[in-house]
């Protein structure tokens, strides 16, 4: 009666609310389970920010009428589109039972007892900020490695975006909460956290009066058995130098800055409605790399939002060669019904914005490259992850500033420190050799 299967699309702040789901299913005596075929409750946890992650939903979710005529399971749909779309999932998918929001997360288990009893379909999308999805109980991958929410929602109205809509307001979670929360984790054997928030950089505002970003890094700077604190995502506009100072003063806040720039043309980013310039981004990344030295830093970038002419994204492709990001997530813009933009005229056509989108990510591979050759014949901390996917003869793990590292290995490494030599560059990751104990102790010793 009590096996579930979770499907999740998206971003790490849903991959995080299926933890939470999930951590919640098990304290109420559910196990979960690897096929949906084994399922008594099929949860998929959607993401709407593209039309093509929507589709990619519907479609698993269609697939799924032939095994509901052949067998009892519930299926739950939550997330974004459950909290966009609501009912309206339901023509669509007529025979899901369930259909909850972002903000219902911690009703699952009543909603699913409800089912059972009625037998009818229940949706629940009501915007409830009184419940703490954020405190709920995680089942987590990993027990080194841990994600944190520390605010959610988002205030900023991007024209293009979804996530004010189906997430709601900035709310920031109390620093002591967070502190607590980090504290046991690394009790019970985490090294490395991952902030989590549509805009960490506001973290506070609304609790506080004021931002506590910085404030919140130089807390949780002083857990002794904590090795490394990330955080994304930054909105630039709220990037401050006190933060700035922070990332680069705690020396456990690693040197990775995950920094949306959206487009190049200042133009277009103030269609975006994105509050700032091309040159002023680009004098705030300068000064992230004066302060921090050795930083990575990653960017979103949407190519051919409405009204983009070939000049503004030569403007992008500008940008692009000046800021040396090391990495990209570009995204072809998809319009998104319910935001300003939606109703923008001049659409691009999709061929145009599919040869940008080519076009932008031929440069950033050549970017990637030259930026990760950077590194050839240095020693790098690299966090084992476990073994590779992609070769079983490999380890794989990350540097302090993202990096993902293969090397060979013991996979008893899995989970350590290790210091590894590159040997190799290629665009999206870099090939190592582990140093031999005593090369380390040499290294270390200087
Ligand atoms: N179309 C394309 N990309 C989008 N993003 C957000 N909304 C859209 C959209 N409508 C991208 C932004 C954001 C990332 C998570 O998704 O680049 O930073
Ligand atoms: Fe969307 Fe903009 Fe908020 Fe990011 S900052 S979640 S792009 S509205």
């Amino acid at each position: 009666m009590n096996k579930f299967f979770i499907k999740t699309f998206g971003c790490q702040m849903n991959k995080h609310d299926s933890e939470k789901i999930a951590g919640l299913l098990i304290k109420e005596g559910y196990k979960i389970c690897a096929l949906p075929e084994e399922a008594d409750v099929i949860i998929f946890n959607t993401c709407s920010v593209r039309k093509h992650a929507e589709e990619r939903f519907y479609g698993f979710a269609s697939s799924l009428k032939s095994l509901k005529q052949k067998k009892k399971f519930i299926l739950a749909i939550g997330g974004c589109t459950g909290q966009k779309e609501g009912e309206r999932i339901l023509k669509r998918i007529p025979f899901a039972d369930i259909i909850f929001g972002t903000f219902n997360i911690a009703s699952l288990p009543e909603l699913i007892k409800k089912v059972r009893k009625d037998k009818v379909p229940v949706v629940d999308i009501k915007e409830r900020f009184n419940v703490k999805t954020t405190s709920l109980p995680s089942l987590r991958k990993s027990h080194s490695q841990a994600w944190i929410t520390i605010i959610t929602g988002c205030n900023n109205f991007c024209s293009y975006c979804v996530v004010p809509y189906v997430r709601g307001r900035e709310i920031s979670r109390p620093i002591e909460e967070i502190v607590e929360e980090v504290k046991r984790l690394s009790e019970e054997g985490v090294v490395e956290i991952t902030l989590l928030g549509q805009n960490v950089n506001s973290y506070g505002k609304d609790l506080y009066g004021r931002g506590k970003f910085a404030h919140l890094l130089y807390e949780l700077e002083k857990l002794d058995r904590l090795k490394r604190i990330r955080f994304a995502t930054s909105h630039p506009k709220d990037l401050s130098d006190e933060i700035i100072e922070a990332t680069a003063n705690c020396s456990k806040v690693c040197e990775h800055l995950h920094l949306p720039v959206q487009a190049g043309s200042t133009k277009i980013l103030k269609l975006m409605n994105r509050k700032y310039t091309k040159e002023s981004y680009l004098e705030l990344i300068e000064k992230v790399k004066q302060k921090i030295p050795e930083v990575s830093i990653t960017t979103d970038i949407i190519v051919g939002f409405p009204g983009e002419s070939e000049e503004d994204f030569l403007e992008t492709i500008d940008l692009v060669k000046k800021a040396q990001f090391d990495q990209i997530f570009s995204f072809i813009y998809s319009p998104r019904e319910g935001t300003p933009a939606f109703n923008l005229q001049q659409e691009i056509p999709y061929h145009i914005k599919l040869e940008r989108f080519k076009r932008l990510i031929r440069l950033q591979n050549e970017i990637s490259l030259s930026r990760n050759a950077l590194l050839l014949g240095k020693v790098v901390e690299v966090f084992v992850e476990g073994i590779s996917k992609k070769s079983k003869d490999f380890l794989t793990g990350r540097t302090r500033t993202n990096k993902v590292v293969n090397f060979k290995g013991n996979s008893e490494w899995a989970n350590q420190f290790k210091m590894v030599k590159v040997k190799e560059a290629h665009p999206f990751h870099l090939i190592g050799e582990a140093l031999s104990n005593f090369e380390e102790t040499k290294r270390f010793k200087g």
